[in-house]
């Protein structure tokens, strides 16, 4: 273990969905390194690819820019090309309780400035498939790596709110910061818990936010008024950025966490 990493701080945003998400994040990125100086930067991005999923070419963007370690979903597998990819990189991952044999790791340990940060994906149970236990991996992850990093944080991405507060609950004490993901909507409980996890249920998703979830709104509206398959897509409009900064200053400990919302203002190109 490096020696007490001073004033880590971990920036992550929600669900990346489309283009106007992936522009939002390029977009807000160098203004929120000079305002908040995030040590780790760390982005779910299951909705990337054209709201759903994500391909190799938009991983190596993300990490181009800056991104140190992608996060997924339950559209972890919606694009083939990136099965590889997810065998290959291990700075990308996806639910960590998914079957053994489904490609890509579910953790990895990034490492920036002597700080070693574990990032942990899973997926939540409930209205969900999910082959294991989020609770069980959960439990088997933070044993086999606490002693080994400096931090460790938790995508939990899940359809139920309660299974979400649960899990902060239940790894509360034993690791820096358990973020929701995967309802695209920021809710507004975002607080370091009494044994020091910092805890949102959900950070929201960076993309459109003149749509449903970062989905075209007449095609969302029209998919639920007829009833009818319609082919989603994403929108452009009014692009946002949501995540939160999780702040550290003693191991596997958050000091504070605030939320990000951004408007990004960039023209489309
Ligand atoms: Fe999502
Ligand atoms: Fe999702």
């Amino acid at each position: 273990m490096a020696l007490v990493p001073t004033d880590t701080r971990i920036l992550f945003c929600g669900d990346l969905v489309g283009a106007a998400g992936r522009r939002a994040l390029l977009g807000a990125l160098p203004g929120l390194r000079e305002r908040h100086d995030p040590t780790f930067v760390v982005v779910n991005a299951e909705n990337v690819a054209g709201g759903f999923g994500i391909t190799p070419d938009i991983a190596r963007e993300l990490f181009g820019a800056g991104v140190d370690a992608i996060t997924l979903g339950n559209h972890a597998y919606r694009r083939r090309e990136i099965y590889a990819f997810l065998d290959e990189e291990p700075r990308i991952v996806r639910p960590a309780n998914y079957l053994h044999g489904q490609p890509g790791r579910g953790h990895t340990v990034i490492e920036r400035d002597g700080v070693r940060l574990g990032v942990i994906n899973l997926s939540g149970n409930v209205f969900m498939s999910a082959g294991r236990s989020a609770f069980a991996e959960a439990d088997a992850l933070v044993a086999r790596l606490t002693g080994t990093v400096d931090h460790l944080i938790v995508d939990m991405h899940a359809e139920a709110t309660s299974e979400k507060v649960a899990m902060g609950w239940h790894l509360d004490g034993r690791v820096t910061a358990v973020i929701g993901t995967h309802t695209h909507v920021p809710t507004a409980d975002a607080r370091v818990l009494p044994g020091g996890t910092a805890y949102i249920t959900d950070a929201g998703m960076t993309g459109s936010r003149a749509g449903v979830l970062g989905i075209q709104r007449a095609l969302a509206i029209e998919a639920l008024v007829t009833q009818m398959p319609v082919r989603l897509l994403p929108g452009e409009e009014d692009p946002w950025l949501a995540g939160v900064l999780v702040s550290a200053s003693e191991p596997m400990r958050a000091d504070a966490i605030e939320q990000v919302l951004v408007s990004v203002s960039a023209p489309a190109p």
